[in-house]
């Protein structure tokens, strides 16, 4: 269903035009489908998003707006033994797809939470890594939602941001729906936080890891 149709929503120009209050697409069904086609990994290479952040056996992470699962359910793998996965989502009906694909997969390191609409997204607990996977473009404010972020780190903690370039691509959402590189990485200063890499394997995203710069608890 999802192949042939990359868009999250089919003509671009209409500003948020069929998106919901948490800027989703009307059609959550389609819309999880497409999350979790396996054509995805051709381009957003879970294993070596997995490898680039670096996540180890034990840790604590929080997946903010984990949508269906698909990277909750490989950062769970990959923090086990002893690691658990905080996967934080707004929507109740894509929590449920969340919940099904955990119970799917056998997994018991994956805790779902649903985040109530106008809360900040936080972690239950401070955390090693808190991803913000193809979400960061959905947040009313980008730099209070980073810096509340930052606050559930834990000491040298980071926060991953993936989303997508700006412009015309053949996946992602559309051109008006989307925050670019640059204004990505301005909220982030804004949030006090500095860039300890920048990843470039991606085709059609960028991929930053950041820690809340000197001077900053
Ligand atoms: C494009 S999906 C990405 C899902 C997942 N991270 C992935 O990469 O497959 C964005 C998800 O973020 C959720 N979302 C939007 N705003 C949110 C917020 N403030 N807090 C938590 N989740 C949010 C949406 O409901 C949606 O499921």
């Amino acid at each position: 269903m999802s192949q042939g149709h990359h868009h999250e929503h089919g003509s671009h120009g209409h500003h948020h035009e069929g998106r919901d209050a948490h800027g989703n697409p009307k059609d959550l069904a389609a819309y999880v489908a497409k999350q979790e086609d396996p054509s995805r990994d051709e381009w957003q290479k879970p294993d070596e998003v997995l490898r680039a952040l670096g996540t180890a056996p034990g840790e604590v992470v929080c997946d903010v707006g984990a949508g269906p699962g698909y990277f909750a359910l490989r950062l769970a793998r990959a923090v086990a033994p002893g690691g658990s996965v905080h996967a934080l989502e707004v929507e109740p009906e894509i929590l449920k797809a969340l919940e099904q694909r955990i119970a799917a997969a056998g997994l018991h390191n994956v805790h779902p939470r649903l985040v109530r609409g106008g809360d900040l997204p936080l972690p239950p607990e401070p955390c090693d890594l808190i991803l913000i996977a193809d979400v960061f473009h959905h947040f009313p404010d980008g730099p209070a939602t980073l810096r509340a972020l930052a606050s559930r780190l834990r000491p040298g903690g980071r926060i991953a941001n993936l989303d997508f370039h700006q412009g015309e691509l053949p996946v992602g959402p559309g051109p008006d729906h989307k925050v670019s590189r640059e204004d990505f990485l301005a909220a982030a200063r804004a949030a006090g936080l500095e860039v300890v890499v920048e990843h470039r394997f991606l085709p059609y995203q960028y991929l930053f890891v950041l820690r809340p710069g000197a001077g900053r608890p």
